[in-house]
Order: structure tokens, then sequence, then C-alpha cells
């Protein structure tokens, strides 16, 4: 997890995100960014009610600087795992025939907001990844599909195919974008969020973001999720000083976001620090 490091060097502050990261089995502290004597300003985050291919003609091109996105796959799918079903986290109502005939003006439309040389995420399953692509390839140049494992799998067909445990991000360019902090493989293993924590049936784990959000932004940066879904992009990009838009169809789901952003801590301020 991530923290804000506060230090004093000649009676001036200066501010850092650091992480506790494992080094041969040692804890230590690394920096992630340095944002100088200024913590850049974090609850800059806009939550949109509406149609993505309806909203997004409202913002000005080149205007964000990193694309996640989660679009509602599957017909009228409902959840495998008896838990939310238990919690009744509902039916995401979209067909996949509407998210189909959307999505190339939603993507065209990504395109035009995006800044020259920035990355767009768009997550999706083997059986939807080919759809995807070929609206995606029409603006995008598409560099790596990323396969996120999860700790553990669907339920779905249990006699008849082999269990699930796997989703796939599509890594994608507009310009020529560099990552940040080295190179990484393309295989993101992270757990999925246990039923008990869950909000929305098709929620992202906020380690998986936070990796993606710091790969391909800087702090004070814009990213934009078009399906925020219970808010989990804007919970991470608040968390590492990102400003964010998000925009969501559902008013159950506004209104978790709302009382995400709400209740998730911006950075303690780690005082003691010592590098
Ligand atoms: C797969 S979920 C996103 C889950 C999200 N990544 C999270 O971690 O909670 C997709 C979301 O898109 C919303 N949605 C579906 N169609 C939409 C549209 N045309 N415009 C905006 N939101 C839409 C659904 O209500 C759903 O919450």
């Amino acid at each position: 997890m991530a923290s804000i490091r506060k230090q004093k060097i000649k009676g001036k502050v200066y501010y850092s995100l650091i992480e506790r990261v494992k080094v041969k089995s040692k804890w230590r502290y690394k920096t992630l960014e340095s944002y100088g004597s200024k913590l850049p300003e974090a609850n800059d985050i806009r939550i949109i009610k509406g149609f993505a291919e309806e909203e997004i003609k409202k913002l000005p091109d080149n205007s964000v600087d990193l694309i996640i996105i989660d679009p509602p796959y599957g017909i009228g799918y409902d959840t495998n795992f008896r838990k939310d079903k238990d919690k009744n986290l509902g039916k995401i109502t979209l067909d996949n025939e509407k998210i189909f005939k959307t999505f190339p003006l939603v993507i065209q439309e990504c395109f035009r907001v995006l800044k020259d040389n920035s990355a767009l995420y768009c997550f999706c399953r083997w059986d939807t990844l080919n759809s995807f692509k070929d609206i995606i390839e029409r603006y995008f140049n598409i560099k790596n599909n990323l396969v996120w494992v999860k700790n553990n799998w669907s339920m779905g067909d249990i006699k008849g195919s082999y269990a699930g445990q796997y989703e796939n991000i599509l890594f994608c360019v507009k310009g020529k974008h560099k990552l940040n902090n080295g190179r990484a493989t393309d295989i993101l293993k992270y757990d999925r969020v246990a039923g008990k924590s869950l909000l929305h049936s098709h929620q992202k784990p906020l380690r998986l973001l936070d990796f993606l959000i710091k790969k391909s932004s800087k702090s004070g940066d814009v990213v934009l999720d078009c399906y925020a879904g219970s808010g989990s992009t804007l919970v991470s990009a608040k968390k590492l000083h990102r400003k964010a838009i998000g925009i969501e169809l559902e008013q159950r789901y506004i209104k978790v976001i709302e009382e995400r952003l709400g209740k998730e801590p911006v950075h303690k301020i780690t005082k003691n620090y010592k590098g």
C-alpha cells in the first residue's frame, strides 16, 4: 500500500509517494514519485451519471491523460458467485447487442479526448476480446493483451468447462507511450475482491488498478473511466493523487461511488520515514 512521505530538508517541506516493497524477504520503502513542496490535488474527482456514449462527447479534445474502461460484457449476465447472489449485487441490465452498437462511438470519442502519447486499458474476456479488439484497433495501436490471473476462479458450467481464472486487459496507445518504472511482464497476478467486500459484481481490485495507473500516468494527471461501476478506478486515482472522471449509468452505483470516495481516505502522511 502506497503512502505519502513528508520530509523537511533545510527547513523546506518535500512530499513524495512511497510504497513498502519486499526485497530479499526484507520490507523496504521505494519512492514511486516525487512531488516537491506542493502535494498534488487529490480531490478533483468528477462523477457523471449518464450514458458513456453521450457524456464523453461533452469532454474537450486532448484533455485526458489515461483511460481505463471495463465495458459491460456478457448477455444480461448475472454473477456466478454464490456470495454475490446472496448480497443481491444485481444483474447488469445491458445486453451485448447494445454494447457493441455504442462501443465504436465510445472508442472514437476516447481517441479524441485522450492526449497524444497516452494509453487506454480495456478489460475484457477471451470471448469478447476479438470483438473489442476489432473496434479499438480502428483508432488505437494495441500493444499487449495483458492477462490478469486471479487467486480463484468463476463457477460457470461446473461439469462441462474449465474453471476460468483470468481476464484480459487490452493495452492500447495513441502515439508513442512510455511505461513508467521500467518494463513489467504481461501476466498480472492480483487477488479478486473478496466476496464480503464486494460492492459490484464486476468490481476490479484496487491493487491492479493502482498498478496500471502508476505505469501509465503521473501525479496530477486526469484518468477517465467511462463505465465506472463501483468507482474502483476513481478510488485508485484519488489515492494516487490523480484527477479523475467517471461516467456511470446506474444510480445505485453512483451512490456506491460517492460513498466509497467519501469514505476512502486520502493517503495518510508518513512523517517519520527514514529512507
Ligand atoms: C463491468 S462494470 C464496471 C465495474 C468497475 N470496473 C468496478 O470496479 O466496479 C460496467 C458498468 O458499466 C455500466 N454501464 C453499462 N452501460 C453503460 C453506458 N452506456 N454508459 C455508462 N455506464 C454504463 C454498468 O452499469 C456497470 O456498472
